[in-house]
Parts: structure tokens; C-alpha cells; sequence
């Protein structure tokens, strides 16, 4: 049987990073956070006062020291993220990171980057990512393609509750507006903005259990497997 390529894109807090790690553990396939990378090249250059300015000197000098890997977490199947050895959750989900993380996407410089890891990672399938631009740029002939997107305010609940499990909390309103500023940034940028593939199956998660979100992705990719597995006609 092969393995097919997942790619689940959206909006920020529509619980693409839950559903895709539910989806991947269902299928045995192996799950990446996109945005995890992001936040963490985001600390990395915060960390060590590295100006946001594209292709600079000092940001390429900073990239070349950056190294991050997925190694497997405390659940049998998840896998965390690393930044220079050291495990980067939950450090990365702080609003101080947030704020600063969708300047950082928008630099070709860090994009290039990602996208060449990301693409190595998942070149044999076998994969659900998650990210922005998943459908649209990395894996553009992706098997199964889904596009996130809920209401703002449902949004704002499901990040709020999250973030409580960490032991933050930095108020409804600040998750609101950080949200639509990083919708706003992420779907504007010049290199791979975030958008619906025309090809992708758009999910509105507002009014559907998160149960039921997880149900209609898994039956999706059943069907693109059996159709992958079909002998040519
Ligand atoms: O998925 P997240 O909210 O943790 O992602 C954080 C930011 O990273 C998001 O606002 C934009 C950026 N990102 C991106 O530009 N491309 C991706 N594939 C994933 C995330």
C-alpha cells in the first residue's frame, strides 16, 4: 500500500495542528507542525536580537545557525520539535512569540529554508502537515489537500483554552486580535501567501465537534488511498 501526502492548511487557531495530529496517529502517518518551525526560527532571533530584515548579513549568518529537528515526544507517535538540541515547546506558543512570528514568515530568506526541510521531510508520503502554504507551495501535488477556517470568535475560544493548558493566559481579546493581525500578514505576504488551493476541500469547523472534523479527514484520505492503490486503467 502506498503511503499518501496530507496537506492541511487554514486560518490560525481553526485546530488544524489537533486534527492533523488525530488524522496522522489514525493512519499511522507521521505528523509535522509547520508553524512549530516558524515559531521556533521566531525565538532563535528574538533571542539573540537578530533584526527582521530579509537577506541581510545578520539574518542569513543567524539562519545558518539554526538547527531544528523533529525527535519523538512523551506519546507513543507525536514528535516535538527541537531548536539547536533543546526541546522549543511550550516556550514557542508565548504571545511574545506569536506576536513576532508572522514578520519572520513573510522573509524569503527563513521561507526558502523551511520549505526545503519540509519538502525532504515528507518527499516519500506517509505524512499530514500543517502549515499555511502546505497545498499551495510545498506539496502543490499534494494526495488530499484541506483548508481550515471557523468563525473569529470560536477561534479566539479554542486558542484561549489551549493556551490555559499551558498556564497562559493573555486575555480574549489580545488572542483576537493577535489571530486576525497574523491572518491578515500571513494572507498578504508576497511569497506564498496563505489561500485555499483550488483543489483543497474547505472545512468550516464552527458549527462541527471536533470528533466529526477528524472523521470527515480520515474518510478523505481512505478514499485517496484506495484510489491510489487502484491498478492503472
Ligand atoms: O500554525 P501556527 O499558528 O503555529 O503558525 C505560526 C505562524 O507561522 C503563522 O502565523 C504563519 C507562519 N506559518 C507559515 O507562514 N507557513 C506555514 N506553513 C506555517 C506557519
Amino acid at each position: 500500500m502506498s503511503q499518501i501526502t496530507i496537506a492541511i492548511d487554514g486560518y490560525a487557531g481553526t485546530g488544524k495542528s489537533s486534527t492533523a495530529k488525530a488524522v496522522a496517529k489514525a493512519l499511522g502517518y507521521t505528523y509535522i507542525d509547520t508553524g512549530a518551525m516558524y515559531r521556533a526560527v521566531t525565538m532563535y532571533l528574538l533571542d539573540h536580537n537578530i533584526p527582521f530584515e530579509d537577506n541581510s548579513p545578520a539574518l542569513l549568518a543567524a539562519l545558518d545557525q539554526i538547527h531544528l529537528d523533529f525527535r519523538p515526544g512523551k506519546q507513543v507517535g507525536d514528535l516535538e520539535i527541537y531548536l539547536n538540541d533543546a526541546p522549543a515547546e511550550p516556550a514557542i506558543r508565548d504571545p511574545r512569540i506569536s506576536k513576532a512570528v508572522s514578520p519572520v514568515a513573510a522573509l524569503t530568506a527563513v521561507r526558502n529554508l523551511m520549505v526545503a526541510q519540509q519538502r525532504r521531510i515528507g518527499e516519500h508520503g506517509g505524512v499530514v502537515m500543517d502549515g499555511r502554504d502546505i497545498g499551495t507551495y510545498v506539496f502543490p501535488h499534494a494526495d488530499l489537500k484541506v483548508f481550515m477556517t471557523a468563525s473569529v470568535d470560536i477561534r479566539t475560544q479554542r486558542r484561549q483554552a489551549e493556551l490555559a493548558l499551558s498556564g497562559i493566559d493573555p486575555g480574549f481579546e489580545e488572542i483576537q486580535a493577535n489571530l486576525q493581525e497574523r491572518d491578515k500578514i500571513d494572507s498578504t505576504r508576497a511569497m506564498a501567501p496563505l489561500k485555499q488551493a483550488s483543489d483543497a476541500v474547505l472545512i468550516d469547523s464552527s458549527g462541527i465537534s471536533f470528533e466529526e472534523q477528524v472523521k470527515t479527514v480520515i474518510q478523505l484520505a481512505e478514499s485517496r488511498i484506495q484510489q491510489n492503490n487502484l491498478p492503472p486503467q
